[in-house]
Order: structure tokens, then C-alpha cells, then sequence
């Protein structure tokens, strides 16, 4: 396993995915009642952007200059992209930074703890050892939070159906394998029909139009309760970039979810575009009944 998400953190696709899902914890925090946050890729939970440039072997462009460095000092934000970045100052902070451009990144882990009420908990699933073993060091003291060395599609069976009946789950796979999308599928099909009512947030990149549409047709065919997609393009199809934008799936998206994702998209797409062709969508790709 290659992939290193050191590289990525803080790119476009990070805070895109971010800014939506300290969204979607607020809106299930709406409810006394507590939930259970099941973050299956669950990553270091908080990166050096020091250290983005350097490789395993040779120097690397770090790709956090045209994410949160785009927005580091914007002022004119709507309030979800707002909220997330105190949230990322906060870990900047806490970090020990004392530069005036971003050092210390957030993960997902790191964002949704310091979010989490005493009725919530949190379970965090990391397959590759020494990024487990980080994200454990900096989760040392988190109350309610249970860190599993495993694969994250297993522990979601494990874990599902929660005695709090409630879950918001994170599916961040890295995308390397060519089956990650129809094991993303999968996973969402068995959350289904363990808790139907699940909030379930899944990433995919903008690489190849065909299997996103793929995707989305396995999704609709699963039935969902309501399937909303947000994605985010910081360039067109043809503007030869690898990833050139990212979407977020999600079943179940709780009310008024999808006018909140759209305004930040808007936002999004004009920060962070690295073309003229750069755009925001949300859309329901099964409308709730
Ligand atoms: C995109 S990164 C996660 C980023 C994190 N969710 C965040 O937003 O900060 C994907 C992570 O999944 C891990 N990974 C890859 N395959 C896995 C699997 N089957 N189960 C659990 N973790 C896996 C990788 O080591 C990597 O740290």
C-alpha cells in the first residue's frame, strides 16, 4: 500500500470533503440523542504540511497551496466554510504553529472530536500501521473514542447497527485499488440494511466520468431512503488535470443539508479554481420521499 494522505492533506479535496462533513455532524447534533461517528479510512487524524513536500524518495509538490492555502486569510466566507476554518485554525494553533501560512492540518478524526458532545462517540478505523499508530498518539486523552487497526469495510459490520440507533459514517477511501468503487458500493448497501436510517458519507475523486456515473447508478439501485451528491470542480473535463474535482455521496443527508452544501460549493468553486472551468453541484440522486 503506497498511498500516504501526508501528501494530500489540506488539498482542495480535503477541505471540500471537511467543510461538509463538520456540516453534517452539526445537523445530526440538531437531536439530543447521540450517535456514533464510524470514520472507516480514518488516516493519521492530523498532518504537518511541513513535511507535504518531501517524498519517500524524491521532493513532492505539496497540494495544500491550492486548498486551505486558497482560503488561509479570506474574510467574505459563508458560514459552513466559516465554521470549518476556525476549526482548522484551531488545530493550526493548538499544533504549536507560530508562521503565518498553515503547518498543522486537521484530519477527519481530529475535526469530528472536537465537535462530539459527552453523547456521542466515535469509532476510527486505520488499516496501515504506522499511520494508526500516529493517529492513536494524537487521540491519546479523546473521551469516547475507540481506535481499531483494521480494514475499515469490515469494521463497519461490526460495528452496525449501534445501541444509539444513530450513525454518521465516513467513507474516505484512498481510491488506489480499481475495485475501491464498487467496494464503496458495497459498504454502503450493507450500512443500508443494518441501519437503514444511517447518515452515510462516502468521497469519490473526479478521475473518470464512467465509473462515477457507475457509481452513482449502483447507489440509486441500492434504494436509498434519499442519496444527495455534492461535487466540487476546480477545473473541466478537459483541462488535463489528474483529479479535477471530488464528490461526496451521501444517503440519508439530514434536512437542509443540501442548501448548506450548495453555498459552500458556490464558494468553493470560485476559492479554489484552478481553471475558468471550475464549478459546484448538488444535486439529489435520489430525491427523499
Ligand atoms: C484519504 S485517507 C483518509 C483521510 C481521512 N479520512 C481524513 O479526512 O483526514 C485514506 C486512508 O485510508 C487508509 N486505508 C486504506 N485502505 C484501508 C482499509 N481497507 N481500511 C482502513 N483504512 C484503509 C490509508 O492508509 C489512508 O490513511
Amino acid at each position: 500500500m503506497n498511498y500516504r494522505h501526508q501528501f494530500h492533506a489540506g488539498n482542495f479535496a480535503d477541505v471540500m470533503k471537511h467543510v461538509l462533513l463538520v456540516q453534517l455532524v452539526a445537523a445530526l447534533q440538531r437531536k439530543e440523542k447521540g450517535f456514533v461517528y464510524v470514520d472507516t479510512h480514518a488516516g493519521r487524524g492530523r498532518y504537518d504540511l511541513s513535511t507535504a513536500a518531501v517524498g519517500d524518495s524524491l521532493a513532492r509538490r505539496p497540494e495544500w497551496p491550492e486548498g486551505i492555502g486558497l482560503i488561509w486569510t479570506a474574510t467574505a466566507l459563508p458560514p459552513s466554510v466559516a465554521t470549518y476554518l476556525d476549526l482548522v485554525k484551531a488545530c493550526d494553533r493548538q499544533g504549536g504553529n507560530l508562521v503565518a501560512e498553515p503547518r498543522f492540518y486537521p484530519g477527519s478524526p481530529w475535526l469530528v472530536q472536537r465537535l462530539l458532545r459527552p453523547v456521542d462517540r466515535m469509532v476510527l478505523c486505520e488499516r496501515h500501521e504506522a499511520e494508526c499508530q500516529a493517529l492513536r498518539l494524537v487521540s491519546a486523552g479523546w473521551p469516547r473514542c475507540e481506535v481499531r487497526t483494521a480494514d475499515g469495510y469490515a469494521t463497519l459490520r461490526a460495528v452496525l447497527p449501534p445501541p444509539e440507533r444513530r450513525a454518521l459514517v465516513l467513507l474516505d477511501p484512498p481510491y488506489e485499488r480499481q475495485d475501491e468503487f464498487s467496494l464503496t458500493a458495497g459498504a454502503l448497501a450493507e450500512g443500508l440494511r443494518r441501519l437503514p436510517g444511517a447518515v452515510m458519507a462516502a468521497w469519490y475523486p473526479l478521475t473518470s466520468r464512467a465509473r462515477v456515473e457507475e457509481f452513482h447508478s449502483a447507489v440509486a439501485a441500492l434504494q436509498p431512503p434519499s442519496a444527495f451528491i455534492a461535487e466540487l470542480a476546480v477545473a473541466g473535463e478537459d483541462d488535463g488535470l489528474k483529479m479535477r474535482g471530488c464528490g461526496l455521496l451521501v444517503l440519508n443527508a439530514p434536512w437542509q443539508f443540501d442548501a448548506t452544501a450548495e453555498a459552500a460549493l458556490t464558494s468553493l468553486a470560485s476559492a479554489l479554481a484552478q481553471t475558468p472551468r471550475a464549478s459546484g453541484r448538488a444535486s439529489w440522486l435520489v430525491a427523499p420521499r
